[in-house]
């Protein structure tokens, strides 16, 4: 697999004594649980393979967590924000990342997210964010209903290309991604688009309704704001069969229906593979 980041600078980085800044008070217990050596063999890991379950979740969370705050502030300057994530799911990275770094009162996050369950799980975890948190149950494509023009300075995808992807597909071939247990029907998901990427009609089937979405986030952007989109991969979506050149494709595959379609210019910044990481510039 390539690399998701440089693993040598991310080894230094954990152990070190700033490592705990982008830590809750609460998280810092079982950080100090971990011993230097495991926390070092944890990050490489997770920079060199596919990500697995079975490593402790905060450093998951610190890793994506520093990623995205250092994204985030690469491309917004000013001490407030106006963010909207697609398909937060059930987690808090990026709503960790903007209270931490843009703690401010006139930050606001909003995540459109439309499976229950997840919903429910993310509202309990950003409870306690000391920034204003809006949820949107509702399709992504639909957040004109909800806010004006220039509503953004930041739309962020992470790891959520591939769920919009999927959704899209799901939702063509009758599968209910709302009222459901996301792990329950993600085997079933995962045929489909397999089945659909085989047959060479997963671009005919999604790039339509994916770049529609697309657009409608570019309307809702302030002049010069910026659509980010972070991908990487879990070793169980592999298990299940999900296709391994999709899988690690998916940045690659959206950069160039993004850029055929000539919506906005895209930035390369250092510390962010292209490969992983892309920043469209409206
Ligand atoms: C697996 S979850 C969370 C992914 C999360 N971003 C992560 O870091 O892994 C995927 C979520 O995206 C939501 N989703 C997919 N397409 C969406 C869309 N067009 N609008 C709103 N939510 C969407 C799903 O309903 C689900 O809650």
């Amino acid at each position: 697999m390539r690399p998701i980041d440089n693993s040598e600078k991310w080894l230094e980085i954990i152990n070190s004594k700033s490592a705990a800044e982008m830590l809750t008070e609460r998280e810092l217990e079982c950080w100090n649980n971990i011993s230097p050596e495991n926390k070092s063999r944890y990050i490489k890991a997770l920079i060199e393979k596919p990500i697995v379950f079975e490593n402790p979740e905060i450093i998951y969370d610190w890793y994506f967590r520093n990623k995205w705050a250092t994204a985030l502030k690469t491309v917004c300057h000013q001490e407030s924000i106006s963010v909207f994530e697609i398909g937060a799911g059930g987690c808090d990275i990026v709503p960790k990342a903007v209270s931490m770094k843009f703690c401010h009162p006139k930050t606001r996050y909003f995540t459109a997210n439309l499976n229950k369950e997840l919903t429910q799980i993310f509202k309990w975890k950003t409870e306690v964010d000391p920034i204003d948190i809006y949820v949107i149950e509702d399709d992504a494509a639909n957040i004109k209903t909800y806010v004006g023009e220039n509503a953004f300075d930041a739309i962020v995808f992470e790891h959520s290309v591939n769920d919009v992807l999927e959704t899209i597909l799901a939702e063509k071939n009758g599968i209910d991604t709302v009222n459901c247990g996301w792990m329950d029907i993600l085997p079933t998901i995962t045929e489909v688009v397999n089945r659909e990427w085989g047959n060479e009609t997963f671009e005919k089937n999604t790039k339509g309704e994916f770049l529609k979405l697309i657009n409608t986030c570019v309307d809702v952007l302030k002049p010069g704001g910026w659509l980010v989109f972070a991908h990487y991969q879990f070793q169980y979506n592999l298990d299940i069969g999900l296709s391994p050149e999709l899988n690690q494709n998916i940045i690659p595959i959206v950069r160039k229906w993004i850029s055929d379609s000539n919506i906005g210019k895209e930035y390369f910044f250092d510390g962010f593979d292209s490969n992983w990481w892309m920043f469209v510039r409206i």
